[in-house]
């Protein structure tokens, strides 16, 4: 990671705040790591993490695929250079016109998960390659995505006769462990099931070769020991390939990384921008918030953040409820936060900011979402 430069931007107070800081260095790095953790695993990356052009060409360029959820997604994914056929769609609702344009374009392969979902995909994208969602454990993920998605095994096996009967391919399966998934056991159970899965399709005449890991790959480890590494996770995970899915030589073993890819990419500058004594509680109040960027932390992520000052060490530590700069009372981002004391124009430093950052923020009472700087970036972006 090429903290100097990192650094230098961080404390240069001419960078305009919020800021997200993107280094592609660390990109880059992360990126080899899951090829050489993953053997003969294919990324995907999933577009929806962070859907900023130059991440997308960047793993264009590196010979990557990339999975996206919608039309629009879709559209930058073709912008980015990636060809048709190293796009998947692992979103189980699609509406008919996405359908209809990944049909066109050729994507390679789609996700159904109810009956429904299969019935619409052979209507609007006949004879598709599909694969089924399987639903899996979810418990030991900071954002469980359980429940909304996914199918039981029986279920699974009834889609894909459903789907080859009404002209469609069952190529495979897929499942999500949840995202930031601390519990390595998660894959290996939901590998375990795709396996069970597999055989029994294969009895039924099905002629499998891909298995989606999905994503789920957490950041942080190098702050929290206790978050498995990338390198646990690929342990685990091609150990239980190896044990629970037949040996077939051009089986596609793909990940789905939207976190694990980016997220230690980013950091988010930000700026004090008030600071009331209400109660026994201290508020300080920042430029950006759960709608302009901080969202995750809404959704349970605890932030990991310190003061950007040279004599942030001599200051006393106190304790803080951090809020955004909007006037909704739920834009409050984190409470009984230890930092040093804070005085208005400070600034403070998120990290892992890379994913869900920008993608899921809106100018809510007209504060800006963050600007973005690119970081040891080798490539201007073709367009956006
Ligand atoms: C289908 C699918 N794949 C991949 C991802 C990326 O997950 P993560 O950012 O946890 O790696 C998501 C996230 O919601 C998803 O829904």
């Amino acid at each position: 990671m090429n903290n100097v430069l990192m650094d230098t931007i961080l404390q240069d107070p001419r960078t305009i705040t919020p800021n997200l800081v993107i280094d592609y260095d660390v990109i880059d790095e992360t990126y080899e790591r899951f090829l050489e953790n993953f053997p003969g695993g294919l990324i995907y990356y999933a577009v929806k993490a962070n859907a900023n052009p130059q991440i997308m060409q960047f793993v264009v360029d590196k010979g990557g695929g990339l999975e996206i959820a919608s039309a629009a997604e879709l559209e930058l994914a073709l912008n980015a250079g990636a060809s048709s056929d190293k796009i998947i769609c692992s979103n189980p609702i699609k509406n008919p016109a996405f359908l209809q344009q990944m049909h066109q374009v050729g994507v390679y392969a789609m996700v159904i998960d109810s009956t429904f979902e299969v019935e619409k995909v052979a209507r609007y994208a006949p004879g598709s390659r599909v694969y089924v969602r399987l639903a899996v454990d979810n418990h030991g993920s900071v954002l469980p995505l359980a429940g909304k998605f996914g199918v039981d095994q029986e279920l699974a096996l009834e889609l894909f006769d459903l789907a080859r009967e009404l002209g469609l391919e069952p190529i495979g399966l897929s499942f999500h462990v949840g995202s930031q998934c601390l519990s390595v056991n998660n894959w290996v159970k939901a590998i375990a099931a795709c396996g069970e899965v597999w055989h029994e399709a294969e009895a039924r005449g099905h002629n499998f070769n891909f298995l989606d890991i999905g994503g789920g790959f957490p950041a942080g480890h190098y702050h929290d020991a206790s978050i498995p590494t990338q390198e646990t996770i690929g342990t685990a995970v091609m150990q239980a390939v190896t044990e629970y899915i037949p040996r077939i030589p051009n089986l596609m073993l793909i990940l789905e990384p939207g976190r694990g890819l980016v997220g230690e990419s980013g950091r988010l500058l930000v700026s004090v921008v008030g600071k009331a004594r209400r109660g026994s509680d201290e508020w300080l109040y920042l430029d950006a918030g759960v709608f302009n960027g901080l969202m995750e932390t809404f959704e349970g992520f605890p932030p990991v953040l310190e003061l950007v000052s040279e004599d942030a060490h001599e200051r006393p530590m106190k304790r803080y409820t951090l809020a955004g700069p909007s006037c909704d009372s739920c834009d409050v981002i984190a409470r009984d936060v230890e930092l040093p004391e804070i005085h208005i124009n400070d600034r403070l430093m998120f990290f892992d900011a890379g994913a869900y950052t920008n993608e899921y923020a809106a100018a809510f009472n007209g504060f800006p979402i963050p600007l973005v700087t690119a970081l040891n970036c080798k490539r201007e972006p073709v367009f956006g």
